[in-house]
């Protein structure tokens, strides 16, 4: 896995936006995967923002979400359809029939989900996932326990989780307690990861699946396992990295060509 540490919130954001950027410009059919809650939202204002002053193209693109809250339909407030839409789809040229989210109402979650696999399979395959990291360590809704051959699922939240999201609704038990959520094995079929993580009450979670062993405890520590990770943090979320110093040698010598 490539670290690098950023300076802050929108450093983070405006570099992994540029990894995003360069695959589109490169690959403007390009197959993306995208996750919802707070961390990418600077990445996505940047890539709104580079659409709009630079003209970044989307029209080809088409994208997967990672999940979605079981119950609620797209047009819930706290649906992570509505979240896309309002915090990335709506302000870039995507065509809205190329975006999937997994659905929250389907009357069959297992049918739903083998289609789900079956269209990112169709699709050619998640050329890049963006991902953020739950505090206890977990990728899309994949809780401690998850198979780490996991496909697209039905899944209950931890009540960590639960506290954790209950900020976005009005009352704590209004948060759904299923979600259905790519798997950590449909993660880790992407040709590429792009994680972002910010905040000190992410430092554990970060450690942990950066430099911990792999295991279903911490999904995200299942990416030790992918050929092409990079993880983009902030200072309060890199302060439990043993390895701090080598990631930022590194990034250093890269920037000097070397
Ligand atoms: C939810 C999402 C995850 C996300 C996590 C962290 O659990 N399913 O994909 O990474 O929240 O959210 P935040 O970035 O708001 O801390």
């Amino acid at each position: 896995m490539e670290v690098v540490i950023c300076a802050n919130y929108d450093e983070m954001s405006k570099q992994a936006a540029q990894v995003v950027a360069d695959l589109v410009r490169a690959k403007p059919d390009a197959v993306l995967g995208f996750a919802t809650g707070t961390s990418p939202i600077g990445l996505y204002k940047e890539l709104a923002r580079m659409h709009k002053a630079e003209g970044l193209d989307f029209s080809e693109v088409t994208t997967f979400n990672l999940d979605e809250y079981a119950g609620l339909d797209g047009t819930h407030p706290q649906s992570y359809r509505r979240f896309m839409n309002e915090n990335l789809f709506n302000h870039i040229n995507v065509p809205k029939e190329n975006t999937n989210v997994p659905s929250g109402t389907a009357a069959d979650w297992r049918e739903f989900c083998d289609e789900y696999e079956e269209m990112i399979i169709d699709a050619g395959g998640i050329d890049l996932q963006v991902l953020g990291i739950g505090s206890d360590g977990h990728v899309a809704f994949n809780e401690p326990g998850s198979s780490l051959g996991s496909a697209t699922r039905l899944v209950y939240l931890t009540k960590q989780t639960l506290d954790d999201n209950s900020r976005f609704f009005d009352r704590p038990e209004d948060v759904p307690r299923t979600a259905i959520s790519m798997g950590v094995g449909t993660i880790l079929e992407a040709h590429q990861c792009l994680m972002v993580v910010n905040g000190a009450n992410k430092a554990a979670a970060l450690a942990a699946a950066v430099e911990g062993p792999v295991t279903s405890m911490i999904t995200a520590s299942a990416l030790q396992w992918h050929p092409d990770t990079i993880v983009f943090c902030d200072e309060p979320a890199a302060a439990g990295l043993k390895m701090r110093d080598y990631y930022d040698w590194i990034q250093k010598q890269k920037a000097a060509g070397e």
